[in-house]
């Protein structure tokens, strides 16, 4: 499987898990390669940390896809809340991934020709079962994707335009290029701030403890794969 993360944080705890682990760089970005789980039951996982925004996240998820041919791709991170029904530290599944100031009438005039993205149907179950078993509250939702930090009054705007769970800022690109290429996907999101946090006091936070979240999720379902 490959694992994307945007930042250092989101792939830290996923590399220091990894077995027999060797480290490349390609495409601009650092590949960690090794393996998750008891010998004889191991999986082969790649992971690396792309960089914030849709162009880092698309360039990385193709290049993964391209080198490695995983069987599938997981996203995991952090994103700034959108609903009232989930708390920092929740998580939200990408049931449907969509681009913020995107013209979506252009966009899907090319594969995969639709205006949003889906993480995969048997991952989402996967992940629901081992949200399930260690009591994290979650739903399987709407991620909104922008290049963009979402602070201040701009969170009302974005809720009112796509009726989002989360923001963030790579999962709709992620998907959209596994799309393009027949991947599997599925995108992963603890939830690190509301999305009406200044970026200035975002940048206080701890994120770290909102990264693992995500990232023990990942780790959690490479076992049921
Ligand atoms: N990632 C975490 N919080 C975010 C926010 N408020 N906007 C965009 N990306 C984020």
């Amino acid at each position: 499987i490959a694992v994307i993360g945007a930042m250092d944080v989101e792939v830290e705890l996923i590399s220091q898990s990894l077995t027999r682990i060797s480290q490349s760089k390609s495409a601009g970005v650092t590949i960690f390669d090794g393996y998750l789980g008891a010998s004889t039951d191991e999986i082969h996982v790649v992971a690396t940390v792309a960089g914030m925004g849709t162009v880092n996240a698309a360039a990385t998820t193709q290049h993964l896809i391209d080198q490695y041919h995983p069987e599938c791709v997981i996203f995991s991170g952090i994103a700034g809340n959108l609903t009232d029904s989930l708390r920092i530290n929740d998580v939200v599944l990408g049931k449907t991934l969509v681009y913020l100031d995107t013209d979506m009438r252009m966009i899907s005039q090319s594969a995969p020709f639709t205006d949003e993205y889906h993480s995969d149907e048997k991952l989402i179950e996967i992940a629901h079962a081992v949200l399930d078993d260690m009591n994290i509250k979650h739903l399987a939702g709407k991620i909104a994707t922008g290049n963009t930090f979402v602070e201040g009054e701009k969170a009302q705007a974005v809720k009112q335009l796509t009726n989002a769970d989360a923001v963030e800022m790579e999962g709709a690109a992620v998907a959209h290029v596994a799309a393009r290429n027949d991947v599997p996907v599925l995108v992963i999101r603890a939830l690190s701030d509301d999305a009406d946090t200044e970026y200035e006091t975002f940048r206080e936070f701890d994120v770290s403890v909102y990264a693992d979240t995500a990232a023990k999720i990942v780790l959690a379902i490479a076992q049921k794969l």
